[in-house]
């Protein structure tokens, strides 16, 4: 199914200095990575649903520290724009969580899949709307920029296909729980903002 593996960040030429640009492709990356889990089965199923979460763990966190306070500080209305961002991602992540926790296999885990597709993709549609539409208005091609490198600092952290060579059960293992992931996600966000 190798056809079906969702490309990641170096392997095409864009240059990534464009923050909304950047985010819009991850939203691409995420929908193709829900569409492997989908069609594939067992072991192969098992691989793409950790790179789904994987990914959906980084990117969600790189929102949260570059584009939602982004938005709350530049965006006229903001505010009230990101607490219902806020809402959904929370939502999301429950669901995520509880999926985690199950087995691939579960005759429930594709239900609850699709729940969490349904969920991510409305999340992503009003944030393209209500957030990526008004951030290149609102700033500048340096700030623009200066986002995009955060948020590839982040991106950096979950490549959305394996390693070559690299059996998934060994790497599972190596990545460690999804918490984790997210603490070191911020921290390399945060070095990239010039935070820390
Ligand atoms: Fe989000
Ligand atoms: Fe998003």
């Amino acid at each position: 199914m190798s056809e079906l593996r969702t490309p990641q960040a170096g392997d095409d030429q864009a240059p990534d200095i464009d923050v909304v640009a950047l985010l819009m492709r991850q939203h691409g990356d995420i929908r193709n990575l829900f569409d492997e889990v989908e069609q594939s089965q067992a072991e192969e199923r098992r691989d793409a649903f950790r790179r789904l979460v994987r990914l959906l763990a980084v990117h969600e966190t790189a929102e949260e520290e570059v584009v939602h306070p982004f938005v709350r500080r530049a965006v006229e209305g903001g505010e009230q724009v990101v607490r219902d961002r806020l809402a959904e991602e929370k939502s999301a992540k429950e669901t995520l969580a509880a999926l985690d926790d199950m087995d691939t296999d579960d005759p429930k885990f594709m239900p609850r899949l699709m729940q969490l597709r349904t969920e991510v993709q409305e999340h992503a549609r009003a944030e393209e709307r209500y957030e990526f539409a008004h951030i290149r208005r609102s700033t500048d091609v340096t700030n623009l920029a200066a986002m995009a490198k955060a948020v590839k600092a982040a991106e950096a952290m979950a490549p959305t296909r394996p390693h070559p060579g690299v059996e998934s059960a060994t790497a599972n293992v190596a990545l460690g729980p999804v918490a984790a992931l997210v603490d070191r996600t911020k921290d390399a966000v945060r070095k990239a903002m010039g935070k820390s």
